[in-house]
Formats: structure tokens, C-alpha cells, sequence
């Protein structure tokens, strides 16, 4: 047996040292090859990059302004009193979704205390935080902070923006009853 098995990983070795030596080969020509003829739309690609990252960062700012977060919420109606039926559907949703990392009150567990999240930011940003955090969390600088401070990503929940709208009336009505 253990004559065998060195026969075989001996013959692996050297089935194997030939491709890697040729694609080596390949490569190093490939990359000669590559350098020669394509100087000049290298040059190209480099001098339009500051451009495009310029543009991005002006947009993050613009989006950024409007404290409304990124995502597919662009306004939200929401009226002086709270909804009672819709709040408690918002409940459920949360006990089954949010409450593993997210207390009512202002203390913290995985994610930050939500008391008066409904008062600091705007309903639209609770909402594109519930629906899209990865996004958030990159590119909006409210939610860049928060994951700084928590170093936790949110996770994405999954959750449409029917019950999104829910579970942001059950925080409204959360932070109307402190
Ligand atoms: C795995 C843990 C986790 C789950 C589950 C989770 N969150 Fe979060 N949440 C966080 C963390 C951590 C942050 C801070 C931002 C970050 O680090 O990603 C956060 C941030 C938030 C914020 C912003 C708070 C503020 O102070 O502005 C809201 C609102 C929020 N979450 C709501 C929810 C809701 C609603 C759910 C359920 C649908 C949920 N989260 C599910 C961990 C979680």
C-alpha cells in the first residue's frame, strides 16, 4: 500500500510540473506580448479613472444630503398619528427579524438601541436601512459611522417595502410612547 501511493503522487508530480511550467510560459508571453501592444489604451483607461471616481463621490454627496439613505424608498408618507393595525403588523415582523440584534430602548446588543431612531433620521432612510444595509453602510455616511462604531454589518433581512413601511410604524409608534 504505501509503496503504491508514493508511485502515484510521484507520478501526479511530474504529470503536473509540465502544464505549470508551460502556463508560466504562457503567462510571462502573454504578459510581454500584452505590454507592448496595448500601451496606449492602458494610458486611456488610467487618465479617465479620476474622472469616474470624481463623478461618484459627487453623487454619494448629493444623495447624502437629502438624509433619505440610498435605496428604493424615495418618499414616504407617513401621517401625525400612528396606524395602529399597520404598527402591529410591523411588531411581528420585527420580534421575528430585528430583535436578535436590536433592543426599543437606546441600549445596544449587536446593532444600536432604536429608541428615537424615527426621530433623528428620516423615514425614508429608516426605511432603505431595513431593506438595503449593505449599501448603506458603504456609502451613506450616517450608516458608514454606525458601522464604525458597532463593527457588526447588518444583515439584509429581506424584507419588502410593504413590511418595511410596517416595522417603520411600529418604530414610530415605539418612539411616540417613550
Ligand atoms: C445581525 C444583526 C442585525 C439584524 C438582524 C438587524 N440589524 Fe439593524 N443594525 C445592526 C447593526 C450592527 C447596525 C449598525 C450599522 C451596521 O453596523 O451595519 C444596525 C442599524 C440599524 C438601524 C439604524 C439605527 C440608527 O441609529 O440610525 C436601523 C433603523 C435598523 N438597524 C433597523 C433594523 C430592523 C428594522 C431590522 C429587522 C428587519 C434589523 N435592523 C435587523 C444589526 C442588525
Amino acid at each position: 500500500m504505501k509503496n503504491k501511493s508514493i508511485k502515484v503522487s510521484s507520478i501526479l508530480k511530474s504529470r503536473w510540473a509540465k502544464p505549470a511550467k508551460l502556463s508560466a510560459m504562457t503567462l510571462l508571453c502573454g504578459t510581454i506580448l500584452f505590454s507592448c501592444s496595448s500601451g496606449e489604451t492602458e494610458t486611456a483607461a488610467v487618465s479617465e479613472e479620476p474622472g469616474l471616481a470624481h463623478e461618484s463621490t459627487t453623487t454619494e454627496v448629493a444623495v447624502a444630503d437629502d438624509g433619505k439613505g440610498i435605496g428604493p424608498v424615495k418618499t414616504v408618507e407617513v401621517g401625525p398619528g400612528i396606524e395602529e393595525a399597520l404598527a402591529a403588523e410591523g411588531q411581528t415582523l420585527f420580534e421575528g427579524k430585528c430583535s436578535a440584534c436590536h433592543q426599543l430602548s437606546d441600549q445596544k446588543v449587536v446593532g444600536p438601541g432604536l429608541a428615537g431612531v424615527t426621530e433623528n433620521r428620516k423615514p425614508e432612510w429608516v426605511m432603505n436601512m431595513i431593506i438595503n444595509p449593505e449599501e448603506m453602510t458603504k456609502k451613506d455616511p450616517i450608516a458608514k459611522k454606525l458601522l464604525a462604531e458597532h463593527l457588526t454589518q447588518m444583515t439584509n433581512q429581506n424584507v419588502n417595502e410593504q413590511d418595511a413601511r410596517a416595522i417603520l410604524e411600529f418604530l414610530r409608534q415605539n418612539d411616540q410612547s417613550i
